[in-house]
């Protein structure tokens, strides 16, 4: 396992400290988030813990039935007790992009939904203000081109139809991802979010602003727990 992999890892496995039997968790999706629904997996074995996941994917939802993690959807269940997720990047206010894996949409949904979200994340994930890494939006397929042209009048740089090989990425709401470089800074990622969600044919942005409480950061030095102050879990 490589550096990177390794402090994904620790990152991951710690968010599992926060979950409690009888817990209805929001299980996020990624490289990193990975091994927090491994781990869920390991002590819903050997530890009888008892939970209910949420998946954020179609991935993740293979993933957590694969492990016998029992899973419910939002129709059945209304709130969840938390959600712990990944990140391309968080800020010092707590502040998100997401979107990497294109299931920001859903994603959002679940976090939504929680009482609380935790994200786990090496430390390559922090910044002091967003917008290094390209805002994913989610874009309704038969709309993308006049969303890419309104976007691009709010944004200098490039906005890209993201690609899987040759064919455009599609996600698993049936979307398209417009991956919307706004660097160097995104300097008030909520109105930037409004602005984009007035725009027909967006489904979903990646800013996720006022939603996370905690960051579990793994480094070469430890695991850190960023909490949020007056965060749900101060
Ligand atoms: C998927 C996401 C991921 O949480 C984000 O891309 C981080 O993933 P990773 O842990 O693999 O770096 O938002 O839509």
């Amino acid at each position: 396992m490589n550096a990177v992999e390794v402090l994904k890892k620790e990152a991951g496995i710690s968010a599992c400290n926060y979950v409690k039997n009888g817990m209805k968790i929001g299980l996020g999706t990624g490289s990193t988030v990975k091994y927090t629904i491994i781990e869920l997996g390991r002590r819903i074995v050997e530890e009888n813990l008892e939970i209910i996941g949420v998946p954020t994917s179609e991935d993740t939802q293979k993933l957590a039935k694969s492990l016998g993690i029992p899973l419910s959807n939002l129709s059945e269940i209304d709130r969840l007790d938390l959600t712990i997720d990944g990140a391309d990047e968080f800020d010092n206010n707590y502040d998100l992009i997401k979107g990497g894996g294109g299931a920001l949409t859903r994603e959002k949904i679940v976090a939504l939904a929680s009482n609380a979200m935790i994200v786990v994340a090496d430390d390559r994930k922090k910044v002091s203000t967003l917008g290094q890494f390209p805002l994913p939006v989610e874009v309704h397929i038969s709309n993308w081109e006049n969303v890419k042209e309104h976007i691009e009048k709010l944004c200098t740089n490039e906005v890209s139809l993201r690609y899987d090989s040759e064919e455009p990425f599609v996600t698993d709401n049936g979307g398209y991802i417009l991956d919307c470089n706004f660097g160097p800074i995104i300097s008030d990622p909520y109105t930037l979010e409004n602005k984009i969600k007035t725009i027909e044919g967006v489904v979903e942005v990646g800013l996720f602003v006022g939603i996370c409480d905690l960051v579990i950061i793994s480094s070469t030095s430890g695991v850190n727990i960023l909490t949020k102050q007056n965060g749900r879990l101060s």
